[in-house]
């Protein structure tokens, strides 16, 4: 209860600020469902972060040259300062970061599906630069005018971020594509493996996304899936033909009617595979994770005894 208001009052007033497309901000009051709904999406979204940084930080030993490990390192890092924005984030609506973090570990919250896909070459690098940050792009960009201030600040910093995280991967591809017969098929093989994963990376289709509505209407969200979906795709096929590669999807097609492209069914069904657990990777994120966590005990404790000693002293 704030002073003499109602919750109506509250309710009102908290209406009202999304009408007028101003930000919530961390002291306003705000319905229960709208919390939940934030730090679900915030507590997903930085999980998708950390997690995100073990495909590709499995190959910081094995890049090919001093220049692409300072670059892929610089990536990899820049992922664990998103995830740490997006946690500071979730815990201004009081979420608390040991817990999420636990929840991750316990297989109660999610992440992005798209992790969950093994690496196999240094291509994939490149493709997950082009193709999976390029769909985080499409996905965030519109969040930073998402209805909650902290949320939306952190959103505009990541997207910076994520622009030059693209455009590394493309530029990777640029030069495996001027390369040997055998570095152009490697590009070839991770567009065919990440192409479909990274048009799933936008949700379910609209017709089976049963938070979009709520989302739209408290303008957590700006766009349906779908609509992420197609703005994707119309960006990556003439991409995809500046470099040189076929996205493997035989339906893929201009329509000049609808002024998009057209593209084939997606495999739903192996989506709700990989989020359910049962990717190829799932088990393997997950108690890398743990494992972190756990190395990382004596750390936090320190850090926390040193926090108290401070206390005493001031
Ligand atoms: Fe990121
Ligand atoms: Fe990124």
């Amino acid at each position: 209860m704030t002073g003499t208001l109602s919750e109506e009052d509250l309710e009102t007033h908290f209406e009202r600020t999304i009408a007028r497309d101003q930000r919530i901000e961390p002291r306003d009051w705000v319905p229960e469902g709208y919390r939940k709904t934030m730090v679900r999406q915030i507590a997903q979204h930085a999980h998708s972060e950390i997690i995100g940084m073990q495909p590709e930080g499995a190959w910081i030993t094995r890049a090919p040259s001093l220049r692409r490990k300072a670059i892929l390192l610089a990536k990899v890092q820049d992922e664990a300062g998103h995830g740490l924005y997006l946690y500071s984030a979730a815990e201004t609506l009081g979420a608390d970061r040991a817990d999420l973090t636990q929840k991750l570990i316990d297989g109660k919250q999610k992440y992005s599906s798209i992790f969950n896909y093994p690496t196999l070459s240094f291509a994939d690098v490149g493709v997950i630069g082009w193709l999976v940050d390029g769909a985080a792009i499409c996905n965030q960009v519109p969040l930073c005018r998402s209805s909650f201030g902290p949320y939306a600040r952190a959103m505009i910093r990541i997207c910076k971020e994520e622009s030059f995280h693209q455009r590394q991967g493309y530029e990777l591809l640029m030069t495996m594509m001027r390369g040997t017969p055998a570095q152009r098929e490697m590009v070839q093989d991770a567009v065919n493996r990440w192409w479909w994963p990274s048009l799933m990376m936008f949700g379910p289709p609209d017709h089976d996304s049963p938070n979009t509505e709520r989302s739209m209407a408290w303008k957590i969200k700006r766009h349906t899936n779908d609509e992420l979906r197609q703005r994707f795709v119309d960006m990556s096929v003439p991409q995809a033909e500046a470099l040189g590669v076929t996205l493997p999807d035989p339906d893929l097609k201009w329509n000049a009617d609808r002024g998009h492209y057209d593209f084939g069914e997606i495999d739903w069904s192996e989506l709700k595979r990989v989020i359910s657990g049962d990717g190829p990777c799932n088990a393997e994120r997950v108690e890398r994770r743990r494992k972190a966590h756990e190395d990382g005990a004596w750390v936090r404790e320190a850090a926390a005894a040193y926090a108290a000693k401070r206390r005493e002293s001031a």
